[in-house]
């Protein structure tokens, strides 16, 4: 099966149980400080999953784009992706555990489904701890529809439980299921330990809720979330040892070949995966928004591009822009489930044009520059150690990610002081990456009252910008700590004083006219004929919330905001700088949150 009819089927059947498909939420987290990307399918849904009431109802399935960088340095072996598709199913305080394992039991060895036999399969359930008792629920249920007590692994928290993202939030134990990839028959008793058992689907059951003190306590709402990695899931069903060697990297490793002039290779090489990975996500991140830049998702995709051309000159490209036809290829390939590549395919040639042409000069010389350093150690000497203010200037002045002057040390035994290129760079930037990669490690989205004030200021000074400066204006980004919120916004030259203060006011008088902030439910044709902002890539049919502020403001947004704009007490607008190329970024404070 391939993964485009996976994918079908998956949303086809959660939809005949009475679950409302959702769009793909973006990779760029609205409104969640502390994630770069999205990382489940469950990240956009995280206030949902916690009590707000959501527009298409208790019963949700989706297929969604994510990024996952964790485990980037293991791109290139035949398992490791950094963009993929996760499918899922929610119920939001709708059916629990008795229907969720009934729908997964269904779906993998439904005839008209997956038809995988039961033999096939196994899986693992909670075994308790000193917080929560065994899953004895789950344990039952899979034992009903007929798994054998000995294809039943009880795990602990390590391998069943999920979440919270970042240190507090919605979380449960999990059950999830395996497939044997290993010669037929499968054997009678299921080893979790043994890797030819490959996880296919992970149900989630987040009935508790972690608190900041390490406690838990039960949610007020008991949610189902679930997510099949569709990449994984495609290769596992057609017998494949890798999701490499699926249709899915197909066409992309054909054009790659092209652009080599070379004959397809019996098998590919870590370069070309990485290549493959790397710029497929790219694409997608830049199809979301993001141009490269120096911090945050700007540096991370800047970092994958860098990476992947840094790999193509090792299969000997050169003297030619290779990534933005490899990124045609992807585009050509996603464009029907994910309209936006094809919106914004100009778009994404041009910044990867760019950005390659960029680096490919600096790149000959930076790698000259790196020799010199490691030719001046001495052979004799023991420990062989890239100074801190050397790796600095490399990135500096040749553009080097620092993941790629350590990744060129390994391969000649050297070491990277890091502590030494923190310490330069922080000495250089206002924000340290080490900050940035902070983010990676994820979180949930905070819904305080002051981050719900900030909220709403993002959409007042979004509305006061477009006055400002023109409907060109439209939001690339939007960040919320509990005291300031940071907003993204297309608009290519930097803002002069005079816009700043005309912008600050309109913001400040919309807030002194205590203006009503209404949420209304609507579908997308109804949400434009109202002229809403935020319309982009919405599907015909789909419910929105729409959130109005008089003659202000009018955006499609999931919220929370505050009732009155009032609450803001006063907005000033701290900096404004830029963000990456065309994109500025605003940082500001309300009154209310200071
Ligand atoms: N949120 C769960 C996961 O990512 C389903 O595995």
């Amino acid at each position: 099966m391939k993964a485009t009819e996976l994918r079908k089927k998956y949303i086809e059947f959660f939809k005949r149980n009475g679950h409302r498909e959702i769009r793909s939420a973006s990779l760029i987290p609205d409104n969640d400080p502390t994630c770069l990307f999205t990382t489940a399918g469950m990240h956009p849904l995280v206030p949902y999953l916690q009590g707000a009431k959501h527009p298409g109802g208790t019963r949700l399935t989706d297929c969604q784009k994510c990024i996952r960088t964790g485990d980037i340095d293991e791109v290139g072996d035949p398992v490791h992706l950094t963009f993929f598709e996760m499918l899922g199913n929610w119920s939001l305080g709708d059916y629990f555990k008795k229907e969720a394992i009934g729908f997964s039991f269904e779906f993998l060895t439904g005839k008209e489904n997956l038809n995988i036999p039961v033999d096939m399969l196994a899986v693992t359930v909670f075994a308790g701890d000193e917080n929560v008792p065994f899953d004895e629920e789950a344990f039952s249920l899979w034992r009903s529809h007929g798994i054998p007590e000995c294809r039943i692994a009880k795990l602990g928290r390590k391998d069943n439980w999920w979440g919270p993202a970042g240190t507090t939030g919605p979380c449960g134990p999990d059950t999830e299921m395996f497939y044997w990839t290993g010669p037929k028959p499968a054997p009678e008793k299921f080893d979790p330990a043994d890797k030819r058992w490959v996880e296919i689907w992970n149900d989630v059951f987040m009935q508790y809720k972690k608190n900041a003190d390490g406690s838990f306590e039960p949610l007020a709402q008991r949610n189902v979330d679930t997510g099949m990695g569709l990449e994984r899931v495609t290769a596992v069903l057609q017998g494949k040892a890798s999701c490499y060697e699926t249709e899915i990297f197909a066409p992309i490793f054909a054009k790659l070949d092209e652009i080599r002039g070379i004959a397809a290779p019996a098998e590919r090489c870590s370069s070309e995966r990485i290549i493959a990975d790397h710029l497929r996500a790219a694409t997608f991140i830049i199809g979301d928004g993001i141009t490269p830049g120096r911090v945050d998702q700007p540096y991370v995709l800047r970092r994958l591009i860098r990476r992947a051309i840094r790999e193509g000159r090792k299969l000997g490209i050169s003297g030619k822009l290779f990534t933005s036809s490899i990124a045609k290829v992807v585009i050509g390939e996603f464009k029907d489930f994910y309209p936006e590549l094809e919106e914004r395919q100009e778009i994404i040639v041009q910044e990867l044009d760019r950005e390659e042409k960029q680096f490919g000069v600096t790149l000959e010389n930076g790698i000259k520059e790196f020799q010199k350093l490691i030719d001046r150690v001495p052979a004799f000497v023991e420990r062989k150690v890239i100074s801190g203010k050397n790796a600095f200037n490399l990135y500096e002045t040749y553009g080097f990610p620092i993941e790629l002057t350590c990744e060129m040390a390994k391969e000649q035994n050297f070491t990277v002081d890091m502590a030494g290129y923190e310490e330069a760079y922080k000495k250089h930037q206002e924000m340290s990456r080490a900050g940035a990669e902070q983010k990676f490690k994820g979180g949930l989205a905070d819904h305080s009252v002051a981050t719900a004030r900030l909220h709403t200021a993002t959409h007042l000074l979004q509305a006061a910008l477009r006055k400002v400066l023109g409907t060109h204006v439209e939001q690339r980004g939007s960040n919320i700590t509990a005291e300031r919120l940071r907003f993204d916004f297309s608009h290519p030259d930097k803002m002069t004083p005079e816009q700043l203060a005309e912008t600050e006011k309109l913001v400040n008088e919309a807030i002194s006219r205590d203006i009503p902030v209404v949420c209304e439910e609507m579908d997308v044709e109804s949400a434009r004929a109202k002229g809403a902002m935020g319309l982009f890539g919405s599907k015909y049919g789909q419910v929105v919330k729409v959130y109005t502020m008089g003659d202000v403001s009018c955006e499609i947004c999931g919220g929370p905001h505050a009732s009155r704009t009032g609450e803001l007490v006063s907005f000033k607008i701290l900096k404004e700088e830029s963000s990456s190329r065309g994109v500025r970024r605003i940082k500001a404070v309300i009154g209310a949150a200071q």
